[in-house]
C-alpha cells in the first residue's frame, strides 16, 4: 500500500517511522526534513495546501491512501483537497477538523449535546462580557478561538496577576480576532488522551502527560510542549474513573459530530484535568499531540497502516499498545518560545544515542547541504521506553546529552521528584 503523510516535525517523524515499517511511504513538506525524507521513497517539497502540485504528484505515484497531520494544515482543508481527488483519507476534514480550531465550536457542540465535562465560559466579544464573566469567576484562563501553537493561553495567578491584566489581553486578542474565550480556571491534573475514531468508534491510546510550561517545575509561558511520559494504561495520579470519564466525554463527542453531520475521521486528541469535581476538558485537537505522539507510537503494537486504513473506511480494527512506560523530551533552541534562535547548527551522535537506549526524532529543523538547522520552534525529540518509568526517564536524559547544538530541554520531566509532586496534587486536591 503507498500511503502519503502530509506534514513534517517530530510527530510526524515518529508517524512515518510506524508507516515505512508496513506500507510505502511518500511524504509531503514544506522544507526537507532529515528524519522523514530519508523513510520515504519520495518526498514532494511544496506548499501541501497547494491543491495542483499535490493532487497531480499523489495520482502520478498511485496514492492508495492520505494522512494529514498538523493542525495548520487541517485547517486549509488538505485532507479534503485529497478527497476531491479520490484519495482516501485517515485524517479530518475541515470542517471536522474545526473542533481545534474553533474552540467556540467545540465548546457550543458540547453545550447543546449536553456531553459533560466542560468548565464555565464564555465566548466575549467585547470588554463588558468580559467584566460580567470576572464578577461571576474568582480566576478565570483567557484564550483565543483559533489556532495559536499552543502559546495564545494565559491564565490567571501565573501569566494574568490583577483584573486589569486580563482585560488587557481580552482587548489584545479583541483587536486581532474581535473575540476571546474566557474560561473559568480549573485546580488539578492534566493528562493528554488521543484515540483513533472512524467516525463512529473510539480506540483510545494510552494516557500521556505532556509539559506545556516552558521552564522546570512548571514555570515560565506556555509552549507547544517540552515532554511527555506515559506508564500504560493509567498515569500515576490518575484512577481507572477518570479514564473512563475522559473516554465517554470523547465517545459522546464522536456521537455529536456525527448526529451533526460532521463526522470526526482521524485522531481526535482531548486535553484533560482531572478535578476534584472529576474530569474536565480544556482541549480539541484533531491530531495526535506532539509530543504525545511518541509516547503512544513508540508502544505500538498494530500496523499504523493497517489502523488507517481502517478509519479511512469507515470500520475501524481493533488497536493494542505495550505496557511499556515512556518518555520524550524536547530540546528546543535558545530563546524559544519568544524567540528560539533560527539557523543555528544542530548534530546528532547516533551511536551515544544507541548506546543509551533511546531514540531521536526530529522536530522543526531543516537539511541544507548536508547539515541540519533550527527553526524557531522544538528542534529535536528524544525519547525512551522501559518497563520502568525511571529507567526510560534516565535513557532519555543520557539521549539529550547526545545532541549537540545551542539548545536546551527540561531535565525535570518523568523524574520521581515531579510525578510525587503531581500525585501529591491529586491527593490533595481529592481530601
Ligand atoms: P490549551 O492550549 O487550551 O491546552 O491550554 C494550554 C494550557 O493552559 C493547558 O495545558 C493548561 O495548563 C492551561 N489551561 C487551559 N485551560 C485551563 C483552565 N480552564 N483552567 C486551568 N488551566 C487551564
Ligand atoms: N502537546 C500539545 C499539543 O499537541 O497540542
Amino acid at each position: 500500500m503507498k500511503v502519503v503523510l502530509v506534514g513534517s516535525g517530530a510527530r510526524e517523524h515518529a508517524i512515518a517511522e510506524q508507516l515505512s515499517k508496513s506500507s510505502s511511504l511518500y511524504s509531503i513538506m514544506e522544507k526537507k526534513h532529515p528524519g522523514i525524507a530519508s523513510l520515504s521513497q519520495e518526498v514532494l517539497i511544496c506548499n501541501p495546501a497547494d491543491k495542483e502540485t499535490v493532487v497531480s504528484w499523489c495520482k502520478e505515484k498511485g496514492i492508495d491512501l492520505a494522512f494529514v497531520s498538523p493542525d495548520g494544515l487541517l485547517e486549509k482543508g488538505v485532507t479534503d483537497i485529497l478527497a476531491s481527488a479520490g484519495i482516501k483519507a485517515a485524517s479530518p476534514s475541515r470542517q471536522a477538523a474545526r473542533i481545534e480550531w474553533d474552540k467556540g465550536y467545540a465548546r457550543t457542540l458540547l453545550h447543546n449535546h449536553k456531553v459533560p465535562g466542560l468548565p464555565a465560559f464564555k465566548v466575549v466579544g467585547n470588554a463588558d462580557e468580559a467584566s460580567a464573566f470576572l464578577a461571576q469567576h474568582k480566576e478565570v484562563v483567557v484564550k483565543p478561538l483559533g489556532l495559536t501553537g499552543g502559546k495564545g493561553v494565559r491564565v490567571m495567578g501565573e501569566h494574568l496577576h490583577s483584573e486589569e491584566d486580563v482585560l488587557n489581553y481580552v482587548s489584545e486578542l479583541l483587536k486581532k480576532d474581535k473575540q476571546a474565550l474566557l474560561e473559568e480556571k480549573l485546580d488539578g491534573e492534566e493528562f493528554s488522551l488521543q484515540a483513533f475514531s472512524d467516525g463512529e468508534r473510539l480506540s483510545v491510546m494510552p494516557p500521556v502527560q505532556d509539559h506545556k510550561r516552558a521552564f522546570v517545575n512548571d514555570a515560565g509561558p506556555n509552549t507547544g510542549g517540552m515532554g511527555s511520559y506515559s506508564t500504560g494504561r493509567l498515569l500515576p495520579f490518575m484512577e481507572l474513573k477518570d479514564l473512563e470519564g475522559a473516554k465517554s466525554i470523547m465517545q459522546q463527542t464522536i456521537g455529536a459530530m456525527r448526529a451533526e453531520g460532521n463526522p470526526f475521521r482521524g485522531v481526535l486528541y482531548g486535553g484533560f484535568m482531572i478535578t476534584k469535581d472529576g474530569v474536565k476538558l480544556i482541549e480539541y485537537n484533531a491530531r495526535f499531540g506532539d509530543p504525545e505522539a511518541m509516547n503512544v507510537l513508540m508502544v505500538l503494537r498494530t500496523q499504523l497502516s493497517g489502523i488507517l486504513q481502517s478509519i479511512a473506511d469507515g470500520s475501524l480494527i481493533p488497536v493494542a499498545f505495550s505496557p511499556n512506560c515512556t518518555v520524550v523530551k524536547y530540546l528546543v533552541p535558545e530563546g524559544y518560545p519568544e524567540n528560539g534562535k533560527k539557523d543555528c547548527k544542530v548534530s546528532i551522535d547516533s551511536k551515544a544515542v544507541w548506546e543509551c537506549g533511546g531514540k531521536t526524532f526530529f522536530g522543526s529543523v531543516y537539511e541544507e547541504a548536508g547539515e541540519i538547522y533550527t527553526t524557531s520552534s522544538r528542534a529535536v525529540a528524544v525519547a525512551a521506553q522501559d518497563a520502568s518509568l525511571e529507567r526510560a526517564e534516565g535513557k532519555a536524559e543520557c539521549c539529550t546529552r547526545a545532541v549537540h547544538g545551542p539548545l536546551w530541554h527540561r531535565p525535570d520531566i518523568g523524574t520521581p521528584p515531579l510525578i510525587s509532586k503531581r500525585t501529591e496534587h491529586m491527593r490533595r486536591l481529592k481530601r
